[in-house]
């Protein structure tokens, strides 16, 4: 008789081989593989640097306004499929979402929430990022996060044209009259207003040319803008090495530069020559201070996400969505405002004349041009102003970065008030009420 065949035990299915991602690897080798294999994965990199991960650094704002975009693409699209833009037809469309389609009215509501939140969550992320110096470089090579910041300004801007947009389509008389207070702020521009106006209307008044050009905005070029800046943005991170605390600690606990690491040189059969794009992030050479992603990483963002989608859903079952009158453009609102977001400058355009000696600058060119051009100016080349040192890096309110900060957080307060001021105490002409203060009765017609 033959002996029994030694039988030997079968290995563990490796992560890639489930049918579905186990969220517990074994071994840094199947964490690893976890990333590699799988197609969503992919975004992440195999390992990251723990101290990044604390909620109280990031708070995670980045992560919460990626999700709150992709929960408005998933919401936009039933919408999609619903919404008709046209003049004749838009209110009618929107109406029926409201009140007849089954659950309609829900999902008209968590776009609508989702967008107002994206605007603010995006406005944080990019408070966080300036108090923590967080677009500036540290140790690693091939560091350029101040493009991150850049992008960041780009993506913000894109945000609220995106939600801009939005607004005009159920083209009720809170869409119109919002649609037409904004874009008069733009036609301020001297000079060439007028014609930006006219180009963003497609014509001098709000019509079917104005709707077809925000509606195609809004559902293709907007998002997809969008889109694909966030793919860059979160490929910028990686390229740089992960988040600016990662190099901060690194400084922090060796303080000492880090060499720089070996780059390989390569020939592809003889025609292409270069170095590899190894990024060394001196951070990650830190091995006790690293883990996996997954799933250290790769929970958290779960985390960060479900909860923002459950906040947004759960809004969205007690913030019912306004629908107004259809639009009219003989019945002028008093008074009309502008989305929220823009009510800072609304507040300027209207009721601001600067006198210097003899010159006159009226409200509509500050608050229409002037303000927001050096604004937008300041905030996009300020990486490269900030002389701050390497150690700012990644660090809450560090102390080399005082005064910048406090500039900073003074413009943001005024922008608030300004905010706040807009929204709730402004009556017919524009008037100051407190809250509590009931308006005048007025004709609707002016
Ligand atoms: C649609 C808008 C945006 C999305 C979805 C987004 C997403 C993210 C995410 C996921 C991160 C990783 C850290 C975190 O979760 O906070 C991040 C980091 C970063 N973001 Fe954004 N971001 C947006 C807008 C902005 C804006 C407006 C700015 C600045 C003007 C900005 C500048 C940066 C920089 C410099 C980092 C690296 C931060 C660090 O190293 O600590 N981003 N962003």
């Amino acid at each position: 008789m033959s002996a029994k065949p030694e039988t030997s035990k079968p290995e563990a299915p490796g992560v890639h081989e489930k049918p579905f991602w186990s969220l517990r690897p074994k071994s840094d080798r199947q964490a690893g593989d976890a990333v590699v294999s799988n197609f969503l994965l992919h975004w992440f990199p195999a390992k990251v640097y723990k101290p990044s991960l604390d909620w109280n650094y990031s708070f995670w704002l980045g992560t919460a306004s990626a999700a709150l975009f992709l929960l408005l693409v998933l919401s936009g699209l039933p919408l999609l499929l619903l919404y008709v833009p046209s003049v004749e037809r838009a209110y009618g469309s929107v109406k029926d979402i409201e009140f007849v389609v089954t659950f309609g009215w829900w999902i008209r509501a968590v776009h609508r929430i989702a967008a107002h939140l994206m605007v603010a969550v995006v406005f944080l992320h990019l408070v966080r990022v300036f108090l923590t110096g967080a677009y500036k470089n540290g140790t690693g090579r091939g560091q350029h996060r101040e493009w991150n910041w850049v992008m960041g300004v780009v993506m913000i801007l894109l945000t609220l044209f995106l939600s801009f947009t939005g607004y005009l389509l159920p083209w009720d008389q809170l869409a119109y009259w919002a649609v037409t207070v904004g874009t008069n702020i733009a036609s301020s521009i001297p000079f060439v207003g007028p014609d930006v106006r006219e180009l963003l209307l497609g014509g001098r008044t709000i019509d079917q040319a104005t709707l077809i050009r925000f509606y195609v905005l809004h559902v293709i070029f907007l998002p997809g803008g969008l889109g694909a800046l966030l793919a860059y943005h979160m490929w910028r991170i990686r390229k740089d090495g992960g988040l600016a605390k990662a190099d901060r600690e690194v400084l922090e606990t060796t303080r000492k530069e880090a060499a720089p690491g070996k780059t390989k040189t390569y020939t592809l059969l003889g025609v292409a020559r270069g170095t590899s794009p190894l990024v060394r992030a001196s951070s990650l050479e830190r091995s006790e201070l690293t883990v996996n992603s997954v799933n250290d990483l790769v929970r958290r963002v779960y985390i960060v996400v479900l909860g923002t989608f459950a906040v947004v859903s759960i809004l969205a079952c007690f913030i019912p969505s306004p629908l107004e009158e259809p639009a009219n453009p003989m019945i002028t609102p008093n008074p009309a405002k502008a989305p929220w977001y823009f009510l800072w400058l609304q507040e300027i355009v209207t009721d601001t004349t600067v006198k210097i000696g003899s010159f006159t600058i009226n409200g509509a060119f500050l608050g229409g041009v002037i303000l927001p051009g050096i604004l937008l100016t300041a905030l996009t080349v300020w990486p490269w102003l900030d002389k701050s040192p390497m150690e700012a890096a990644g660090a809450w309110f560090h102390a080399s970065r005082k005064r910048q900060n406090a500039i900073f957080l003074i413009v943001v307060a005024i922008i608030l008030a300004f905010t706040i001021v807009g929204t709730f105490m402004r009556g017919p002409y524009w008037h100051f009420f407190w809250p509590w203060q009931a308006w005048p009765e007025l004709p609707t017609r002016i």
